[in-house]
């Protein structure tokens, strides 16, 4: 816990941060939003009440960024910067922002609210030029967005032309893509179904599939589009309300459950009606947005630096339940992290009992202080499984206990070592510890790698009877064996052995996959594969060549490094190799080897995006290391360079390569499709490629 305000306000600024690249980046939220708001709350409050400790970078200053968070998408620059919206759990607040307007539109009477369901997925940005949809962009980081236009093509509910009279020249439409629940328990089982990890909540599953890199798969997603904020220059009507209605007319998606208000008690009771309300509806929304109805007072009452003052969101509380925290239990996971679980009084959420929940690490118990004993809040909100969001102090007895983390590994005792950056501690005994071996035998055997005919039961009997430690092992079962497993009979075993013989075909991507090492997941392996072309190259790549990779960075290139020189890896790798498994496959061939040996460290903004620069030097023979070092060949600079990297290419004496020489020197400019020529905004910002990370920690 921290001690003073500063180191509270650090403390804070930290979790807040690491929130928001779970929520906009890994599509992997860590906290709820009533845990994360009120965090947030808590540092605004701080900050206010310590003006000497603001800083320019605080959290409370800018909007959370999905910005390269999927590579293969260019930034384009937002005409009009887009921002979110306050937001507040509180009916007194509400009012607290209807009085505000009223004082902010100095004595005028004559403004009405248009009160509007807030729909829960990721926000969108379309602009149409000439009745066409030219443009389609993320949030971003709120001034540049990706462009997603080739994707949102394939939503049904977005219309690519637009019918009717008087459609402005050009104009901005947003709104939120979403996925209703229908297709969200669909997806979800498919994920189930094919071994891969479900989404969390319909809101990550659209903007995950939002991103999805292959366009033609977002028409089998099932996502829908609402909009409800229309915005052109010289603007012709007169109210938000006008606005929306002639979007009707021209055949967009807006929403018809809209009321407006003329004050705080209309509001009010539309609040109420939709808080029970929207639990019959087949979509996920997460609150009420109230916006100043009028066009000239939204101008008049502007904008903070964050939200606009014209606009506030009431936010539903999530379903809650308070219960005690009996006790908890440490389970560790395939990749050796340690999961603190809670066991709690039963209680009911949501129409099901309860009786455990995440903690997810210990700075998030610390985050809260909790203790067992203590009373805590537990909520589901549109997750799976239910987390502790707080804790009642005001029911705490002097009896409770202080949380002493565990040091040491729950299951084979090692000495726990804790990972910073993922604030997770960690069993390092890969090959000792029973729940490690028995979880990685059981991943190797998962349908989407080796597709082995092995479920937990058998794969736990297999490690207690000492028959299979390591997934090399299975290969040398016999016969006599697997007979003497409970209930095996001759059917069965031969079932098993020709699942393995079968095995023995599984391209080595997946094979690659099955290995379990971490963060690398089907995605990584298929590229580690393609680009390696077998087993003894990735083994005997430095961590530079491994980012050089087109979708790798350096997080997963060093695990990959690291596991590649673990001695009981290789030893399993050779007797894998021995039973006859695929190592190698086709290599993806370059283009030409004109780049042949140059490592090329690319930064700035291009014409196009820095992933196809890449993938260009790649095609080519070159390799792209993401920092500058002596052995870099060039420095390929765009518009704003990072200074860092320049400053490094200057000590190291690397000389600095523009666009067009850079296409000099690979004969001329390669041929890209892309729908409109703006510029790449890809200034450095995500230059980890730490884009798929899974839960595959082994090595
Ligand atoms: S108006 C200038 N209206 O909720 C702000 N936003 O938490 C214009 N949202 O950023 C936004 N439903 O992504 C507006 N009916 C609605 C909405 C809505 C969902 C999203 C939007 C916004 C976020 C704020």
């Amino acid at each position: 816990m921290a001690n003073t305000v500063e180191e509270r306000i650090k403390e804070l600024r930290k979790v807040i941060e690491k929130a928001n690249e779970e929520y906009y980046k890994n599509n992997a939220p860590s906290l709820s939003d009533y845990e994360f708001d009120s965090l947030l709350n808590e540092l605004i409050s701080l900050e206010t009440a310590h003006p000497e400790l603001v800083s320019e970078d605080s959290p409370t200053r800018h909007v959370g960024s999905d910005l390269g968070s999927t590579k293969g998408f260019r930034q384009v620059s937002h005409r009009y910067a887009m921002l979110s919206l306050g937001n507040t759990y509180s009916i007194g607040e509400v009012g607290d922002f209807v009085q505000r307007a009223v004082r902010g539109l100095e004595g005028k009477t004559d403004f009405t609210f248009s009160c509007e369901l807030k729909f829960d997925g990721t926000a969108i940005c379309l602009t149409y030029r000439r009745g066409t949809l030219i443009r389609a962009l993320t949030r971003g980081d709120g001034l540049a967005g990706d462009d997603v236009t080739r994707n949102v093509i394939h939503i049904p509910s977005i219309p690519k032309v637009l019918t009717g009279e008087n459609i402005p020249e050009e104009f901005e439409i947003r709104g939120e893509i979403y996925m209703p629940y229908a297709s969200f328990d669909r997806l979800n089982s498919e994920k189930i179904e094919a071994d891969e990890q479900p989404f969390a909540n319909p809101r990550n599953a659209a903007s995950g599939s939002l991103k999805l890199q292959d366009s033609s798969l977002i028409a089998t997603r099932g996502l829908e589009c609402t909009l409800y904020h229309f915005i052109c220059e010289n603007n012709p009507f007169k109210t938000h309300t006008d606005a929306l209605d002639a979007c009707i007319g021209w055949g967009l998606p807006v929403s018809g459950h809209r009321k407006v208000c003329r004050d705080i008690k209309e509001i009010d009771d539309y609040i109420d009606y939709w808080d029970t309300e929207r639990k019959k509806l087949s979509f996920p929304t997460d609150g009420v947005v109230i916006k100043v109805n009028e066009l000239d007072y939204q101008k008049e009452l502007g904008f903070t630096a964050k939200s606009p003052r014209w606009a506030v969101a009431y936010k539903f509380q999530a379903e809650r339940a308070l219960t005690k925290l009996l006790s908890v239990d440490y389970q560790v996971g395939r990749t050796g992290a340690i999961t603190p679980v809670a066991n709690l009084e039963k209680v009911l959420l949501s129409g099901t009992f309860v009786k455990r929940a995440s903690m997810h690490n210990e700075d998030q118990i610390r985050l809260h202080d909790i203790h067992i004993g203590d009373y805590v809040y537990i909520e589901k909100g549109g997750e799976i499984i239910p987390k502790i969001t707080g804790v009642e102090l005001s029911k705490r007895t002097p009896d409770v206990e202080y949380i002493v983390y565990p040091t040491h590994c729950p299951i084979c005792g090692a000495e726990l070592v804790r990972d910073e950056d993922e604030a997770k501690s960690f069993c390092p005994n890969s090959f000792g510890c029973s729940e490690q071996i028995r979880s990685r035998m059981f991943h190797f055997t998962t349908r989407k790698a080796m597709n082995i005919l092995a479920g937990e039961a058998t794969i736990n009997q297999f490690y207690e009877k000492g028959l299979a430690r390591t997934p090399a092992d299975f290969y040398d079962l016999t016969l006599q064996q697997l007979l003497t497993l409970d209930s095996w009979k001759e059917k069965s075993a031969k079932n098993f052995i020709a699942s393995l013989k079968k095995s023995l075909q599984v391209p080595f991507d997946r094979v690659l996959f099955a290995l379990g090492i971490r963060y690398v997941g089907a995605q990584t392996a298929k590229s580690l594969a393609q680009h390696f072309g077998n087993i003894d190259a990735i083994m005997a790549a430095s961590v530079e060549e491994l980012e050089a990779v087109g979708d790798i960075g350096k997080v997963i290139a060093q695990s990959v490094h690291e596991a590649m020189h673990n001695e009981d890896f290789k030893n399993e790798i050779e007797r894998l190799r021995k039973a006859g498994l695929q190592l190698s496959m086709e290599k993806k061939t370059a283009r030409s080897n004109i780049l042949e040996g140059k490592a090329i460290v690319v930064s700035g903004v291009f014409s196009i995006s820095r992933d196809q620069l890449k993938e260009i030097i790649t095609d080519n023979g070159g390799t792209t290391p993401s920092s500058v070092s002596k052995k870099t060949t060039y420095l390929l600079t765009g518009e704003n360079p990072g200074p860092e990297k320049v400053r490094k290419a200057q000590e190291c004496n690397v000389p600095l390569l523009s666009e067009d020489e850079f296409y000099e020197l690979i004969g001329g400019k390669p041929e890209i499709t892309s729908i409109e020529g703006a510029k790449s905004l890809s200034a450095d910002r995500n230059e980890s490629g730490k884009d798929e990370i899974t839960d595959l920690t082994l090595f």
